[in-house]
């Protein structure tokens, strides 16, 4: 059913060095596709770049997806380096705030509104040309949408970031509409909750703090599937030949 994954593509992930956007990215780069990488913080990109050790396949790019200029900065950046568009989009910047709806600070809400929601829109339509001109010329175009299993789910403490993974859900339906009759593939994965303990984690639990990212390993609940099992998901959708679409999927922890 599947088919080779050509090394000749061009990807972009946002979020590149949070947990699930860095599996996505090591695992492109594997497969030897170039690969741009947008963040906010500089350190962190860079100790990922890095970590990488393939810098003719990366780009590093710092960039705040919430500031269309800095997006359209970063395709010309793209396109000076790679040559091309991006034919495979992954969006995977996005932010967790939780607190029961009646104490949370709107400035959270805010925060999350920015990035998860207005920050993937004007991702998505900075590269969508790029996507639509790749699919124009026989060649694949991804978009893949990080969303969140929450979207689907009740709780007591992630009202404003469930509804905001539920407005991602709902876009990559509509935008399938729109892009797939040109021959463009769009993805929402959504997967559970997995405890986070990247960077950007701990400065949303301590706002305040500059300590640099550690580089202990991080430890996953057993039962969570893990940013891995989001990363083979993005292979494997990409890797599906070109009338096939894995338009949606849930990675739910074990007994979810
Ligand atoms: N981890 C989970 O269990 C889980 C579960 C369900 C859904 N998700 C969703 O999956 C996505 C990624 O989650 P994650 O766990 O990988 O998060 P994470 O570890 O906290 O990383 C977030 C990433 O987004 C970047 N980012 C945040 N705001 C940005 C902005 N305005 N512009 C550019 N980059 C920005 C961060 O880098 P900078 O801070 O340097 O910009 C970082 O690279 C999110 O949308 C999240 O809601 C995660």
């Amino acid at each position: 059913m599947s088919q080779t994954i050509t090394a000749e593509r061009t990807a972009l992930v946002t979020g590149a060095t949070g947990v699930i956007g860095s599996a996505i990215v090591r695992g492109l780069v594997a497969d030897g596709i170039r690969t741009a990488l947008i963040a906010r913080n500089a350190r962190h990109l860079e100790r990922l770049e890095h970590s990488l050790d393939a810098p003719h396949l990366t780009l590093r790019l710092r960039a705040d997806v919430a500031e269309p200029f800095d997006l359209l900065e970063s395709r010309d950046a793209i396109r000076d380096r790679f040559g091309s568009d991006p034919d495979l989009l992954v969006v995977a910047a996005g932010i967790l705030r939780t607190a029961p709806f009646r104490a949370a600070a709107p400035a959270d809400w805010n925060a999350m509104i920015r990035t998860n929601l207005q920050g993937a829109l004007h991702t998505v339509q900075t590269f969508t040309e790029g996507l639509v001109s790749a699919a124009a010329s026989a060649r694949p175009a991804d978009l893949v949408l990080i969303g969140a299993a929450h979207a689907r789910q009740r709780s007591q403490t992630y009202a404003v970031f469930s509804s905001l993974a539920a407005a991602i859900e709902q876009l990559s339906r509509h935008l399938r509409t729109e892009l797939g009759p040109r021959g463009v593939r769009v993805h929402h994965l959504a997967p559970q909750f997995i405890e986070s303990d990247s960077p950007s984690s701990r400065e949303r639990a301590e706002p305040a703090s500059s300590e640099p990212a550690s580089s202990e390993p991080r430890v996953w609940d057993r039962r969570s599937p893990g940013p891995q099992r989001t990363a083979e998901l993005v292979r494997f959708a990409i890797s599906l030949p070109h009338r096939a679409n894995l338009a949606e999927a849930v990675l739910r922890i074990g007994d979810g």
